[in-house]
């Protein structure tokens, strides 16, 4: 592991673009549930009755009530130290993008300002009439389902599976991969996509791939150097070795 590190310092150190991709494992340190793996909110909960575009429209008060729950965890939790040394790094490094799959917005709340939240925020709701966007922070809601003041149904602004990732997140993401010389993925599960192809893309190209996670993914085959562990003490630990 120490030697992995190494190698993983000694690369950063090289680097002039880095790019980072985070899934729901970074904000595991703050209390919040990841999708998969044995505590995993798929293992409790059927993701087409909760995170579809069909099972909205069927039942959207049941799948406000599964947000309304999650925004109750979330508003809670704060940024750990993996969010505070991914801060770092853009402090670091004047070429910096991240890239993450998180809703929670708890990168953001680090300050952190190169960022896109490829599937959406669930502090943000959208009018299903007109799509218009708004920040709704009530915890718990007020009304559930919430609405528009148009009167209609609000609904989280977040990319449910069958639906497709915004153009502009996806061309930005695209264009930051082309770009960075290095990669550093850390808490995914590598399963959903695009994401799980972007450690491809970037390998493809001749970039550099690290990643953080606590147990072999499909991105270990992929990758440069893997670093098992928390991200909460390994990203601090190469932050702490990096000039600032
Ligand atoms: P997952 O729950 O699939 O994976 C979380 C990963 O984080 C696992 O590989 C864990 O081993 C790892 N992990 C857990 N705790 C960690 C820690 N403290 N430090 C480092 N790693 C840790 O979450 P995602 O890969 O983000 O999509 O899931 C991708 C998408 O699937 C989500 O954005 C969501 C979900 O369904 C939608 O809702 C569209």
């Amino acid at each position: 592991m120490s030697d992995d590190i190494d190698r993983a310092v000694e690369r950063l150190r090289r680097t002039k673009s880095l790019l980072v991709i985070t899934g729901a494992g970074i904000s595991a340190e703050s209390g919040i549930p990841t999708f998969r793996g044995n505590d995993g909110l798929w293992q409790n909960y059927r993701a087409e009755e909760l995170a579809t575009p069909w099972a909205f429209e069927r039942d959207p008060v049941t799948v406000w009530k599964w947000y309304d729950w999650r925004r109750g965890i979330i508003g809670k939790a704060e940024p750990n130290a993996g969010h505070l040394a991914i801060k770092r790094f853009e402090e670091t490094f004047p070429d910096f993008f991240l890239i993450t799959q998180n809703v929670d917005g708890l990168h953001g709340r680090t300050g952190i300002r190169k960022i896109v939240e490829i599937h959406g925020n669930l502090w943000r709701v959208r009018c299903t009439r007109d799509n218009r966007t708004s920040m709704l922070t009530d915890v718990p809601l007020k009304t559930i389902p919430p609405r528009c003041e148009c009167g209609e149904i609000l609904r989280p602004d977040v990319v449910w599976f069958g639906e497709s990732i915004p153009t502009e997140a996806l061309q930005a993401s695209y264009n930051v991969m082309s770009l960075c010389d290095t990669l550093m993925v850390v808490g995914t599960s590598g399963v959903v996509y695009p994401v799980a192809s972007f450690p491809e893309t970037v390998k493809d190209k001749g970039g550099f791939v690290i990643e953080v996670n606590m147990e072999p993914t499909p991105i270990t085959n992929v990758a440069d150097v893997s670093l098992f562990g928390k991200s909460g003490d390994i990203l601090p630990a190469i932050a702490e070795r990096l000039p600032h």
